[in-house]
């Protein structure tokens, strides 16, 4: 008896051996740390069998198991690479189709795949998938950047059946990962109170993130998140995969721990109120989905996006930026021509690069003298501007700055001139009444008349102004009572509304691909890579709060590197402005103060902080960020970013509590150095009629001391901020 058990068991272990033999079509989608792995099954289903490491030996991914076979009953497939709905899933699906003859099901099997080097060190991989009974084709795209470890992936969708096919759910991505346990950090927050983390185990069943806001879509809530595997991870070890979706309308993120307690993980736009009816040969194309996987915890993850966003999405990544004076805390709507030019001098006193002229500057009959009217109307205002922009921008420059704008052109005020000859032209529902969301609506931009008005507006104001020096792009307003007067589909709203932005936004940086924009939605409520790929950089949140700020930024960096990151320095919280300064340097600095308040010291510190971030600036946007004391549980936050050469670092610290006496007792270990070298450490942002401690030695200490011993910041209640610059000797 015992041997008959015995011989079964070794059959069943034989016959998934065979099952998963070198012959069978297997896909490895490799960065220089990762592997994806694709097999087809003996059915051709495309099937997931390795998210992870990268193993050494790439025969060896031959061994792996088919995790289809694990369930009791082989037909379930849990670990599809798409998986489709309406046949044998009946878990949450990738795709879900109605097709042309009203059959709700759909099957994909494997076609072929091809691999393409599409760049020195980025690879594309495309698996090619078709229903047997349907001419119903999926692609499947992995774009793997090598160095960065970084793995971009989405899909298409094409048929050629008679009739229109509706698309009832159509995901980017359909991972499947086995772990022991999942814990997912995902993010909330409202307008002010941006990226607030929570950490979470994953338990049976699904955990959704997503939202339907349609516009401003972050703001409860954004699409990236930290997912580790086994046990939560730390800064330095633990797995972790750090994703996103690229999209800036309606997503949604499923985690779903199945019944043999692998993930599943589907992400892609959201299906919510979204069916999109692909005519035949038309091809629909989801937006991206990024990840990375780390097995040395969260900072690694966070080092390769940074790294990734810098040299392959951000424009002018690795590029420059402009310091500026932004004028909305220090007027608000209340300025004239007069006002703004003292404000250049201000600013060009102050050191910063450029001026930015904020909300209020434009609308005639409806003028914009607070957030109830004339967006839409973007007109220079008579009272205000009688010269226009051009003589702003002459004026600025004469003053030796650059001159810039704010924009928020998907938008529409109830009292505007546009909304009077267009009314069709706004997202309402014909028969209920308005609702506002900061008194505005929103514009139908998968209207194409409403994508040539939005773009001929940023067109029109760069024309006629050459050398116009910045655009800060807004978007206050999310969508209420979603309908199009002019769609012919009412139901491809959402998506196409963002693909309208995107093509509009494709057609100014074809125009203007070095203009630096900033993406901004009354603060944070829209930061995610698909707009990033047009902006510059973004506005983390309206709260410039020292204090928040810390926890604000914290959060953000570990998606989105320093240089897309725009910190003023303003006059929200109790800070001194030297912690505030010394906040907003991590990142890309600007000023939103009235200069002529400042006092002496005041305006001595600052205009020092700037000539100072001058100078390292290169090293917070382009160097390797190291977190080292996290501002959650502690009295302290410290964190540093350290040049790609290793030579130069510049180390950030904070008090975040108010114990007695509390604040840097003990060395922090410093990271990311070369153990090698020899460094000298340096206080910089000293506020004047003050000693640093610091600067008193010249001591020179090994990279290997500093990050084994480490070194006391001295950090306290009499000195809340220290930045502390690191050269090599
Ligand atoms: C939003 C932005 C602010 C400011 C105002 C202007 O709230 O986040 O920075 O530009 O709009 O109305």
């Amino acid at each position: 008896m015992k041997f008959i058990l015995l011989l079964l068991v070794s059959i069943t272990l034989i016959a998934s051996a065979v099952g998963s033999a070198p012959g069978d079509t297997q896909i490895t989608i490799e960065t220089q740390h990762t592997a994806l792995v694709i097999r087809v099954s003996k059915d051709g289903d495309p099937t997931i069998i390795h998210l992870g490491k990268r193993l050494q030996n790439g025969a060896d991914y031959a061994l792996l198991p088919d995790n289809e076979k694990r369930g009791e009953d082989y037909t379930k497939i849990y670990n599809s690479a798409y998986t489709p709905a309406g046949g044998r899933n009946l878990l949450e699906p990738a795709l879900q189709v109605s097709h042309a003859d009203g059959n709700p099901s759909s099957d994909l099997k494997y076609v072929r795949h091809e691999t393409q080097h599409v760049a020195d060190d980025v690879v594309l991989t495309t698996v090619f998938l078709k229903d047997p009974q349907y001419p119903f084709e999926v692609k499947l795209f992995y774009k793997a950047y090598q160095n960065e470890d970084v793995i971009e992936q989405w899909s298409s969708i094409r048929h050629t059946e008679k009739k229109t096919v509706r698309l009832q759910k159509y995901a980017s991505a359909n991972l499947y990962i086995p772990a022991q346990n999942y814990y997912l950090t995902h993010f909330h927050g409202d307008w002010a109170r941006e990226m607030n983390p929570e950490e979470i185990p994953l338990t049976s069943g699904l955990k959704v993130l997503d939202t339907k806001l349609g516009t401003r879509t972050d703001l409860f809530q954004p699409p990236s998140f930290l997912l580790s595997l086994n046990k939560p991870a730390e800064e330095e070890t633990g797995e972790v995969i750090a994703g996103t979706l690229a999209w800036s309308g309606n997503y949604q993120i499923q985690f779903e721990v199945d019944p043999l307690r692998n993930l599943r993980l589907i992400a892609g736009i959201n299906p919510y109120a979204s069916e999109y009816m692909l005519a035949p040969e038309k091809e629909f194309v989801t937006p991206a989905f990024l990840f990375t996987y780390s097995t040395a915890g969260k900072g690694q993850a966070s080092r390769n996006l940074h790294r990734w966003a810098r040299k392959h999405r951000i424009p002018q990544g690795e590029g420059n930026r402009l310091t500026l004076l932004n004028n909305w805390e220090a007027t608000y709507f209340d300025f004239n021509e007069e006002k703004l030019t003292t404000l250049f001098k201000d600013g060009k006193k102050l050191g910063v690069d450029l001026f930015l002229l904020d909300d209020g500057w434009f609308a005639n009959k409806y003028p914009r003298n607070d957030d109830h009217t004339g967006l839409g109307d973007w007109q220079e205002n008579k009272q205000k501007l009688p010269h226009g922009l051009g003589y702003l921008v002459k004026e600025a420059e004469r003053a030796g700055i650059k001159f810039g704008i704010w924009l928020e052109p998907e938008m529409v005020s109830p009292k505007s001139e546009l909304y009077e000859k267009h009314p069709d032209w706004v997202i309402k529902l014909p028969n209920r009444s308005e609702y506002y969301f900061r008194n505005q609506l929103v514009l139908d931009l998968s209207n194409p008349k409403v994508q040539e008005f939005v773009y001929g507006v940023v067109d029109g104001i760069l024309t006629k102004n050459p050398t116009l020096g910045y655009i800060k792009w807004d978007c206050n307003a999310v969508i209420y009572n979603a309908f199009s007067a002019t769609n012919p589909n009412p139901s491809h709203l959402f998506v196409e509304y963002v693909q309208g932005l995107y093509k509009v936004m494709e057609k100014l940086r074809a125009k203007y691909p070095t203009l630096p924009l900033m993406l901004c939605s009354g603060g944070g409520g829209r930061v995610d890579y698909g707009a990033l790929k047009y902006f510059t950089e973004f506005w983390p949140s309206d709260n410039t709060d020292g204090l928040e700020r810390i926890f604000i930024q914290w959060n953000y960096s570990y998606f989105f590197p320093a240089i897309a990151t725009c910190n003023h320095i303003t006059d929200w919280g109790k800070q001194s402005i030297k912690f505030r300064t010394d906040v907003a340097m991590m990142g890309k600095m600007g000023y939103d103060i009235v200069v002529s308040k400042l006092d002496e010291k005041e305006l001595a510190f600052s205009q020092q902080a700037l000539q100072t971030y001058s100078r390292v600036k290169d090293i917070i946007w382009k160097g390797d960020l190291f977190r080292l004391t996290s501002p959650y549980g502690n009295d302290l936050a410290s964190l540093m970013y350290v040049s790609e050469k290793q030579d130069k670092a510049l180390w950030f610290s904070y008090l975040v509590g108010n114990r007695y006496r509390d604040g840097s007792r003990a060395p922090i270990k410093l990271k990311g150095l070369n153990p090698e070298k020899k460094y000298k450490i340096q206080e910089v942002n000293v506020y004047p009629g003050t000693n640093s401690p610091i600067n008193r030695t010249q001591t020179i200490y090994s990279g290997d001391y500093l990050m084994t011993v480490g070194f006391n910041p001295s950090v306290d209640s009499r000195r809340e901020s220290v930045v502390l610059e690191i050269t090599e000797n």
